[in-house]
């Protein structure tokens, strides 16, 4: 249903080292080329040994560059990092990631990166622990701190057989972040974005909370898409061991429903867009301890007061511009619940999670999902990763955009 935005006659540097993630620069190519891009391809020696540059030639129709100087000449790369709309470096090897971090110049891709104008965009590839490595974390940050941009690494299976950080994006990511960073259409560009996600921690004493399973990765997820369609999202975010790597993301870390609350209340007037995917607590120990409860007696009653509702207060104060979604998860009654919620705490839709559908829910990577909006309304979606999912949370609300800005 939502067409590729095309990135038409843009002309982009792809620069590809030696990683074994390689082999994806041939479909990241055709993917370019599909979307209307010039492509000219850059590569190490090292890359070489696993791609082939006639492979990479045919698919972008242009020669490939691997030395600063060929038998044909002198590849001029100050001409290069002027005609390029952007840079991709796709995969970035920890080698590549260090020598840029450090200026260095021994290959055409180093030079082309230094002599280029346009923005920069590296995906790295490595295997977890090089990945996790300090002074690939420095050399990292070093990168972000000259202005190029991360295209954020996946998680899984790597080429080694061991399991973690450091896959190099896939193909449809990178074209679809440098799409909506070099053509700004998206309905999200400039919006500013509030959104809700992880537990609450209610204390009890010094060491002890009230908490629950939700991890945070639907709201996570969310505000990530939100950011990749252009939008500026503040994520209120409660504990969660997740965390957002998009520039366009700002984390505000809370631990308690009253903390969500205040910071949910300070942000939300700025903003035209309010998810609320947090699973707050509804109840908060009335009197916190401060020092640690004893073990004396053998029962022990704490007593219970109830938490601010943040949705329900963002409702009061919406503005006829702004859009509130929440979400219901139940498990009985479930349409009915949702539905009171909805007009409860002025929601323009709930993403409503039945406990009953299996897949669905706290801890899960996955989700299944029904919309459900005023006049009974409702429109159901198959079981689907929680990324998925957020495709299709995101699509709704630009719809409701779009169809406000008309
Ligand atoms: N919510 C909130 N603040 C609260 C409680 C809930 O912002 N203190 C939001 C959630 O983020 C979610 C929606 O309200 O978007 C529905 O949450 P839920 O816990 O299902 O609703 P409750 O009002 O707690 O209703 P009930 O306990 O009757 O299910």
């Amino acid at each position: 249903t939502h067409s590729m935005p095309s990135l038409n006659g843009k002309k982009i540097m792809l620069a590809i080292t030696g990683s074994i993630a390689a082999y994806k620069a041939a479909s990241l190519t055709r993917l370019l080329i599909k979307s209307g891009a010039e492509v000219q391809i850059l590569m190490t020696e090292a890359a070489k040994a696993f791609i082939t540059p006639l492979t990479l030639s045919t698919l972008s129709k242009k020669p490939v560059y691997s030395e600063v100087i060929s038998e044909d000449g002198w590849n001029n790369h100050v001409e290069l990092g002027l005609w390029a709309d952007a840079m991709v470096i796709a995969p970035c090897t920890a080698n590549t990631l260090a020598k840029m971090a450090n200026g260095l110049c021994d290959n055409i891709v180093l030079a082309c990166y230094l002599s280029a104008r346009c923005p920069v965009y590296f995906a790295p590839a490595m295997d977890l622990d090089m990945w996790k490595h300090p002074s690939t974390v420095q050399n990292l940050n070093k990168l972000k701190d000259f202005g190029c941009k991360l295209i954020p690494v996946g998680h899984g299976e790597l080429a080694s057989g061991l399991v973690g950080d450091g896959r190099m994006a896939e193909p449809e990511a990178i074209v679809e972040m440098l799409t909506t960073a070099l053509v700004p259409d998206s309905v999200f560009q400039g919006k500013k974005v509030l959104v809700t996600a992880g537990p609450t921690y209610e204390a009890i004493d010094p060491v002890r909370f009230i908490g629950n399973r939700s991890s945070g990765k639907m709201g996570i997820v969310i505000a990530d898409r939100l950011a990749a369609k252009g939008a500026t999202v503040k994520l209120i975010l409660g504990p969660s061991r997740l965390q957002v790597d998009h520039e366009n993301v700002e984390t505000i870390r809370v631990e308690s429903a009253q903390e969500m609350y205040e910071a949910a209340l300070k942000i939300y007037p700025e903003v035209e867009i309010a998810v609320m995917a947090a699973a707050v607590a509804d109840y908060r120990p009335k009197v916190v301890a401060d020092q640690k409860i004893k073990k004396k007696t053998n029962t022990f009653d704490l007593e219970l007061e109830k938490t601010a509702d943040i949705a329900a207060s963002l409702g009061k104060i919406k503005r006829k511009n702004q859009i509130n979604v929440g979400f219901a998860l139940e498990t009985a009654n479930e349409t009915a619940n949702a539905a009171g919620k909805l007009v409860r705490k002025n929601f323009d839709f709930v993403v409503l999670n039945s406990l009953n559908d299996k897949g669905a829910g706290f801890n899960k990577p996955t989700n299944k999902i029904s919309l459900l909006f005023s006049e009974d309304k409702i429109k159901k979606f198959e079981l689907n990763s929680k990324e998925a999912v957020a495709v299709d949370i995101v699509n709704e609300i630009e719809q409701l955009l779009a169809s406000r800005d008309e």
